[in-house]
C-alpha cells in the first residue's frame, strides 16, 4: 500500500483546514468510495469519542502513513450490556473536533444510533471462540457487538488500514481473527498503549474514578510490571506469576478482581507454563469502574520500558 502524490491528494480536496463531519452512512461510503477511486490510501480510526492522548497516537499513526484519515466517533450501543454504562458514556463532540483538528484528520464519521440500526436490524458478526473468555465472561454480549459495527464501519469508510489500541488486547485479537475469517480487505494496526506519566494505561473511563481509586488504580501497571519483573528474572510459572499479581491488586482497598490470565498471544488460551513469549491481561473494577491493562512477555527482548 502506497501513499498517492501530494497533488493527487490536493486535488481529492481533503486537508485539516477541510476537516469535513458526515453523519450520513450513505454519504460516508460515497465519500470513500470517490476517495478509492482517486488512488488515494484511507486510513482509519474507529472510537467511541471522548478522545485522549491514546486517540491522538492513533491518529497520528494513520496521517503518517495515509493520504486520508477518518476518524468515526460513535458510542456504539450492540456492546454494551443492559446495566453498563451507555447512557453516562462521556461525551465532548466539540472537545473531540478539536483535537481531531489538530491531529489533521481529513473527516468525522459521526452517525446517529438510528441510521447504523434502523428499524428491523438484525444482523450481527459473531467471532465463536476468542470472544468466551476474559472480559467475554462478565460482558457476553459486547464482542457482538463491536464485531458488527467494526464490519458496518470498515463497509462504509472503506479504509486500507485501521488502527485500534493494543490497551484493548482482546477487542484487537477478535478484529484481526474477524477480517482474516471474512477475508475482508484491509488492514490491522495494533498500536502501543498509551500511559499517564505514573503509568496508568489512558481510557475514556479513567473520569470516572475518585481520586482515591484513581491512586489504587496504579496497581494495575504495577502488577503488569511484576510479571514482566519476574518472567525476566526466569519465573516461568504462569502460576506463581499471577498469585503475585493478585496478591498485589487484592491489597487496594477499592479493587476487585475480575480476572488476571497469561494466556497464548494469538488464541488467548491459558498457559502454565510461559515458553518464550505470553501476554499478561488483567481486568480490575476500582469502585464501580472496570479497568482493562495488559504486557506482552517476550523472552530475548530488553524489559518494556517504565
Ligand atoms: O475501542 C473502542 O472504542 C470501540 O470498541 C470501537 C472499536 C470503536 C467499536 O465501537
Amino acid at each position: 500500500m502506497r501513499k498517492a502524490s501530494k497533488s493527487s491528494v490536493q486535488k481529492a480536496g481533503v486537508g485539516p483546514e477541510r476537516m469535513k463531519v458526515i453523519r450520513d452512512p450513505t454519504k460516508m461510503q460515497a465519500t470513500a468510495n470517490r476517495l478509492r477511486g482517486e488512488g488515494l490510501l484511507i486510513g482509519f480510526v474507529p472510537t467511541m469519542g471522548y478522545l485522549h492522548e491514546g486517540h491522538a497516537s492513533l491518529l497520528r499513526a494513520a496521517r503518517k502513513r495515509s493520504d486520508v484519515v477518518v476518524l468515526s466517533i460513535f458510542v456504539n450501543p450492540t456492546q454494551f450490556g443492559p446495566h453498563e454504562d451507555l447512557a453516562k458514556y462521556p461525551r465532548d463532540i466539540e472537545r473531540d473536533e478539536e483535537m481531531a483538528r489538530q491531529e489533521g484528520v481529513d473527516y468525522i464519521f459521526y452517525p446517529e444510533a438510528a441510521s447504523m440500526y434502523p428499524e428491523g436490524y438484525q444482523t450481527y458478526v459473531n467471532v465463536e471462540q476468542l470472544t468466551r473468555s476474559h472480559c467475554g465472561v462478565s460482558r457476553p454480549t459486547h464482542f457482538r457487538g463491536v464485531a458488527t459495527v467494526c464490519t458496518k464501519l470498515f463497509n462504509l469508510v472503506l479504509p486500507h488500514r485501521a488502527y485500534f489500541g493494543q490497551k484493548d488486547y482482546q477487542q484487537a485479537a477478535v478484529i484481526r481473527r474477524m477480517v482474516k475469517d471474512l477475508n475482508m480487505n484491509l488492514e490491522i494496526a495494533v498500536m502501543p498503549t498509551v500511559r499517564e506519566a505514573d503509568g496508568l494505561a489512558m481510557s475514556s473511563r479513567n473520569v470516572y474514578l475518585s481520586p482515591d481509586e484513581r491512586k489504587d488504580a496504579l496497581c494495575l501497571h504495577e502488577s503488569l510490571q511484576m510479571a514482566n519483573d519476574m518472567f525476566h528474572s526466569g519465573e516461568s510459572d504462569a502460576k506463581k506469576i499471577v498469585k503475585a499479581m493478585r496478591a498485589n491488586i487484592e491489597s487496594k482497598r477499592s479493587a476487585r478482581i475480575d480476572y488476571v490470565s497469561i494466556v497464548d498471544t494469538d488464541t488467548l488460551e491459558e498457559l502454565d507454563v510461559i515458553r518464550d513469549k505470553a501476554v499478561v491481561l488483567l481486568a480490575v473494577f476500582m469502585g464501580k469502574t472496570r479497568l482493562i491493562d495488559n504486557d506482552i512477555l517476550c523472552r530475548g527482548t530488553a524489559r518494556r520500558a517504565r
